[in-house]
């Protein structure tokens, strides 16, 4: 690990970029970013970012699941300790809230502002400026096919239109068996590597409408 230095010495580097382990917590970045977080390329395409992309997703998802217990108990107090107040932890509380349960419910911003002792009102005006929230329940994998200008330029909306055609969706819906989500965003910061597409946590990068069938395939074969 890298070290910066200053007038009093060297200072460890220590930007572990998770709740992870510094303070009065000595947690992995395993047990940070979740039982099934991948940090490792994967096998058939795809590049698995240096860091889980924003916001992290199981791919079987609780949306009954209790906020928080156990590991994610942990996970929220940790989270809580970094922060001076309460609301400047209201990010990483509802990515952790959307990493549980898959998407983040009135209910569930209910509850949220209750943890952290802010008004609804505020909690729900966060959410929905995000769209990385996902406001309605999404399928075990919510595909985010990029359509921005360099993905645009270089086939996005015919990538777009080859997941929606084999999954069998409209653009926002979730498929029959539960499995695919399909929308569009902005820009995943990949532009150099076009078409970008994100599943759950995970990048895709350089796809093409052809290679949408094998990518389905190996998804519905091996999870992610
Ligand atoms: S335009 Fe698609 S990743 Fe930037």
């Amino acid at each position: 690990m890298s070290e910066t230095s200053s007038s009093s010495g060297p200072v460890p580097f220590r930007n572990p970029g998770w709740a992870g382990n510094t303070g009065a917590f000595d947690l992995s970045e395993e047990q940070v970013r979740g039982d099934d977080y991948v940090g490792v390329r994967p096998a058939d395409g795809g590049h698995a970012s240096g860091a889980a992309t924003y916001p992290y997703m199981k791919v079987e998802k609780s949306p009954e699941a209790p906020l928080f217990e156990g590991p994610y108990r942990e996970r929220f107090d940790k989270i809580l300790s970094r922060y001076p107040e309460s609301r400047a932890a209201l990010l990483p509380a509802l990515n952790l809230a959307q990493e549980l349960r898959g998407h983040i419910s009135p209910e569930t911003m209910r509850e949220v502002a209750v943890l952290l002792d802010l008004p609804e009102a505020y909690v729900r005006g966060v959410t929905s400026f995000y769209t990385m929230y996902n406001k309605r329940p999404v399928g075990r994998f919510l595909i985010q096919v990029c359509t921005n200008i360099s993905c645009n330029l270089c086939g996005g909306d015919e990538v777009l239109a080859s997941f929606l055609k084999h999954t069998g969706t409209e653009l926002g819906s979730t498929s029959a068996d539960g499995d695919f989500t399909v929308t569009e965003v902005e820009c995943l910061a990949a532009c150099g590597t076009p078409t970008a597409v994100q599943i759950n946590s995970r990048y895709y990068e350089n796809v093409t409408p052809d290679s949408v069938p094998a990518i389905l395939e190996r998804l519905r074969k091996k999870g992610e």
